[in-house]
């Protein structure tokens, strides 16, 4: 089987533990649901035939589409060509600004946002999304000459991947991309992390807060009632272990590389969360 992988870096990645992801996760299953899909780590390694995934992130969510869109996939692949070519501290910044004028901003066609968006997560310092209160990308560059937006066949792989399969994609909050979900479906929730002392947690414009996890708890216990699968990840905190506590929980280690203050890697604890019985 063909496997496309993250065409972003992006923050909490579930690169590293994608071996205990599969481990957890239910053999059989009907349609796939990935309300926070980031950069889609578990979406490219499972591959399934249908699925919905879902991010509150609208340029994140904007490049899936112009990867699925077949003329705006040719668009946006010649448009990262050029700034291949082009690519230099200058250029990062002339592009990085663009969101500046938001009326301007706004007209730009939806291929040249999504070249945009990879080109700044491949050149920007430790593939960091991260924006001010006026939602303006605001990580400085990352200093290399060269930059690789295509890695390889992947985006081509990805491109297929969107198109042959029946892979609906959403740009809304996370429990409302879930209203569809039916008995024996899998629902795989990746939250922004929660943390017993605050932490960088920003994805967006908008923050998720211990009262979001709370939210996203009921939610899953709904999944649960409906008959669904539902998996789920974060960190090893008080308040995870007490709001999944009727549930199978997975303590894993992982290495994480974007924490506090963007520099500082090591270990960390993790926890799976299933609804059901897996992967002992
Ligand atoms: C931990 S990341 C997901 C990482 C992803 N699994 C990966 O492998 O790259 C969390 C994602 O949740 C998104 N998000 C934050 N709040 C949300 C909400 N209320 N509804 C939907 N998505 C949200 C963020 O934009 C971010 O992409």
């Amino acid at each position: 089987m063909i496997k496309g992988k993250p065409f972003v870096k992006w923050a909490g990645g579930k690169r590293q533990i994608i071996d205990k992801l599969i481990k957890y996760s239910p053999v059989e299953f009907n349609t796939y649901f990935e309300p926070f899909v980031g950069g889609g780590a578990l979406l490219f390694e499972l591959s399934p035939d249908k699925a919905v995934i879902n991010d509150y992130n609208a340029e994140l969510i904007n490049v899936y589409e112009c990867l699925k869109d077949e003329k705006k996939y040719k668009k946006m692949c010649s448009e990262l060509n050029k700034y291949e070519t082009l690519h230099s501290e200058e250029f990062y910044f002339e592009i990085r600004n663009l969101d500046r004028d938001k009326a301007k901003f706004n007209k730009m066609p939806d291929y040249k946002r999504a070249s945009r968006t990879i080109y700044l997560n491949k050149a920007c310092f430790n593939g960091l999304y991260r924006v001010n209160s006026k939602n303006e990308f605001n990580v400085p560059f990352n200093k290399k000459t060269k930059v690789n937006t295509y890695d390889g066949e992947n985006l081509l792989v990805i491109h297929y991947l969107l198109n042959f399969k029946d892979i609906k994609i959403l740009n809304c909050d996370f429990e409302e991309s879930i209203k569809d979900a039916k008995k024996n479906d899998f629902i795989y929730f990746d939250p922004p992390y929660d943390s017993d002392t605050q932490t960088f947690n920003s994805y967006t414009e908008n923050g998720f807060d211990k009262e979001e996890q709370k939210r996203l708890a009921k939610v899953f216990k709904e999944l649960d009632n409906r008959g669904c699968y539902v998996m789920l990840s974060n960190h090893n905190t008080k308040l995870v272990h007490e709001l999944y506590k009727d549930y199978h929980i997975h303590v894993i280690q992982a290495k994480r590389n974007i924490n506090a203050n963007g520099q500082k890697r090591g270990k960390v604890e993790e926890v799976i969360i299933t609804n059901y019985e897996s992967g002992e």
